[in-house]
């Protein structure tokens, strides 16, 4: 079991393909708007001489006039020859700034110059173009091999391969990889959060004279992790701008960095954050670090679909609508009874969900947060004939079962802490701060890993599930092996992604949820292997829209669980209406937490008409472009989807708060077609006009109009006047002539 697992993980960290020409070629790679003109000409490492909007067809000629144009000269009190910034900078070049890769040999080989051996290139089935580079350093006895892609849609992501040619341990401290932004990306935005509130804070600066780093040493991607790291023109936002962005694409330790050196050069760059001796390698031993992906655009949303296409198009992304979730969790947390959540099941499936997924409080032990964890087995006190009935009923009703799960994780009050105590990571003989009364069960140890393996094949089995919700509620702290005292989140987390692709390959159409407290497990790491990420423990529709707004720049909105949950709201204790609810779960991957026996049939028909609502629509807004307008009132938010056709659209206008002007100014609906003729209707469940929650319609509201993509973008359309909280939706059809 255990070796097939590590199997499939050495397999998707294989080798790229052996670099097969001699140095010697500007390389330029260009897709989906964007140009990526890298120096491979050696002898030393690539750089890139551009990275940014497209520059058109570019021979031989102009490639050199690009390298000459973009040449360093001497200036005062600088290195004789100018530094020379590569992707993996390097202090031998004189580069000042935060060396690429960073380790020693006993002391030794503390610092490398790379010379390029030989290049290849390559075409994945897709049409990502793929660029690999080998490089030696003999002095340090060091092999290098870099992979470069660049995407259909321009995205561009790099991962370097580090191999330990010579004898004796190399200690690897580090390893980040860069790319130049030009002088005109002057400042800064990236995103802080905290539980409840993932990257709901965007954090804009100049991009100064400095290192500015978004660390995260916490074990997982984190809850207050930025996910992007964005450089821009002066006043660049959603549609306007051009715009740099970096993310790391690693659920462990992690790093984001945007850097200004004096003499004038901006590097954005990312990798993994190393624990001290986490990465020794012997002879012969590679370490491959994670993807930093790196997305040009103009304005954010330009940059932001660069990632959702690359996300989108990955294999084995679900086939088909997704279906509508209803979690256990607010509705009942722990309190399980299997008539209790029969009754939930079924008043569930009247109001339209398609898939129920039982939450944590299923295992043994588990009647709280503080035991269980560990127990994966279905807890006899509470269900003593299994989870059978539960399942039968769920499937009767003719909806999906799926299970929650959080297998990296112990309590100390379990029968797996007590039978191994030694499985639980540790820096040496003291146990970290407990978190949620829970500790991290190590799957770097082969049985540990063995063991949380085969209970999850056992349950997938024998309740034939598709679909798991995985959950990981804490940080990792002193995070090491017991045995060896050495330090281990690179492990864990390797270990994880290899226990997702062999359960996936294992039960063919499992799906897997990535949670973490909420959305503290959300990086392309994680997530080219999840199909579903949770937005936020927070479901209070006014907080999620802007936690929804700043995450779905990286992940695709059809990818962010987004729950309809109760009346008062569990976390903030806000209470809002069910539109705003309805529509702020519509523009995710909407689901329902909430116990909905309670509701009266009025009521149950009124949630299932949002939810046929939002079937209706699901499939444009899980595969269109995201545009989030540039309002001038920043009271109201307005966002959408567009077709990739631009056939249609839908967008919701969200007043965020009270306007400073009466009626708020015209909204623009960017992203149509401008030669496109559109239907432009309000749009509300069958019955319901929504007028209920207008101050003041505008003239077009109750009759719609028709105008084209043009005038739409324009010129705009006025907004509706509409209370705090109490949100609009907009269709846009194209008219046929
Ligand atoms: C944290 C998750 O984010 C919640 O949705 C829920 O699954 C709880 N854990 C269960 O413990």
């Amino acid at each position: 079991m255990l070796c097939e697992t590590k199997w499939v993980r050495s397999a998707t960290t294989k080798s790229p393909p052996p670099a097969d020409q001699a140095p010697g070629p500007i390389l330029h790679l260009r897709a989906g708007g964007v140009s990526l003109v890298l120096d491979v000409v050696g002898p030393y490492l690539p750089r890139v001489l551009h990275w940014g909007a497209d520059l058109g067809q570019l021979d031989a000629d102009h490639l050199a006039a690009l390298d000459q144009a973009m040449r360093p000269r001497w200036t005062s009190n600088s290195p004789d020859d100018p530094l020379r910034l590569s992707v993996l900078p390097e202090n031998s070049h004189a580069w000042p700034g935060t060396p690429g890769l960073a380790g020693h040999r006993d002391g030794r080989d503390f610092s490398t110059r790379f010379v390029v051996g030989g290049i290849g290139q390559s075409r994945l089935p897709d049409g990502t173009a793929v660029v690999t580079v080998a490089a030696t350093d003999p002095a340090a006895a060091l092999e290098l091999g870099l992979t470069f892609e660049m995407s259909p849609r321009g995205l561009v992501r790099t991962r370097a391969e580090l191999t330990n040619a010579g004898g004796g341990t190399y200690y690897l401290d580090g390893l980040a990889l860069a790319l130049p932004v030009p002088a005109r990306a002057v400042e800064l935005l990236d995103f802080g959060g905290h539980w409840g509130h993932e990257r709901r804070a965007p954090q804009r600066h100049p991009f100064n004279q400095a290192t500015y780093a978004r660390e995260g040493r916490r074990g997982r991607t984190g809850l207050d992790a930025s996910l992007l790291l964005i450089a821009g023109e002066a006043g660049f936002a959603f549609r306007r701008g051009q715009v740099w962005a970096a993310h790391t694409g690693w659920s462990g330790n992690h790093r984001l960095i945007a850097e200004r050196q004096p003499s004038g050069e901006r590097v954005l760059a990312g990798g993994e954050l190393l624990m001290p001796g986490e990465v020794a390698l012997g002879g012969g031993q590679k370490y491959v670090s994670p993807w930093v992906y790196f997305a040009h655009g103009e304005g954010l949303d330009d940059m932001s679909a660069r990632f959702h296409h690359f996300v989108r198009t990955r294999p084995g992304r679900p086939a088909g609508p997704r279906a509508v979730v209803g979690n256990s969790w607010e509705a009942v947390y722990m309190d399980h009874s299997l008539a209790r959540l029969i009754d939930l099941a079924s008043a569930f499936a009247e109001v339209g969900v398609e898939l129920f997924v039982l939450d944590d409080g299923w295992f043994r032990h588990r009647r709280s947060d503080t035991a269980g964890l560990g127990d994966w087995y279905v807890d006899p006190a509470v269900w003593p004939d299994g989870l059978h009935p539960l399942v039968d009923h769920v499937r009767g009703l003719g909806l999906e079962f799926g299970l929650w799960v959080e297998p990296e994780m112990v309590n100390l009050d379990s029968d797996l802490a007590r039978a191994h105590p030694e499985w639980i990571m540790a820096a040496g003989h003291r146990l970290p701060p407990e978190f949620r009364h829970q500790q991290v069960l190590n799957l770097g140890i082969p049985e540990a890993l063995a063991h949380v393996t085969e209970r999850l094949d056992a349950l997938i089995e024998e309740y034939r599930l598709t679909y798991l919700k995985w959950d990981h509620n804490r940080d990792l702290i002193e995070a090491g092996d017991q045995l060896t005292g050495r330090a281990g989140v690179h492990a864990q987390t390797e270990a994880v992604y290899g226990l997702w692709e062999y359960l996936k390959r294992r039960h063919p159409g499992l799906r897997i949820e990535s949670c973490s407290s909420g959305g503290g497990r959300a990086d392309l790491g994680i997530l080219t292997l999840a199909d579903r990420m949770w937005g936020s423990d927070c479901t209070d529709a006014h907080e999620r829209q802007a936690i929804q707004r700043h995450t779905t720049l990286l992940v695709p909105p059809e990818m962010v669980g987004s729950h309809i949950s109760a009346d008062q709201n569990h976390q903030t204790q806000r209470r809002l209406s069910l539109p705003m609810r309805a529509v702020t779960a519509m523009f995710g991957d909407l689901g329902v937490e909430w116990d909905v026996t309670g509701l009266d049939a009025a009521r149950r028909a009124e949630l299932a008409a949002w939810i046929a609502l939002y079937k209706d629509w699901r499939e444009l807004l899980h595969t269109g472009d995201v545009v989030r307008t540039d309002h001038p009132d920043p009271a109201l938010w307005v966002h959408g989807v567009v077709a990739a056709d631009r056939s249609k659209a839908l967008f919701a206008l969200v007043p965020m708060a009270t306007s400073m002007t009466s009626p708020p100014g015209e909204f623009r609906p960017d992203g149509l077609d401008p030669d496109k003729t559109y239907r432009v209707a309000p749009l509300a469940p069958p019955g319901r006009t929504g007028e209920g929650h207008i101050y003041q319609p505008p003239a077009w509201w109750s009759e719609g109009l028709t105008a084209s993509g043009r005038v739409l973008m324009g010129r705009g359309l006025r907004a509706p006047e509409l209370p705090p909280d109490s949100p609009a939706l907009v269709s846009f059809t194209e008219q046929l002539a």
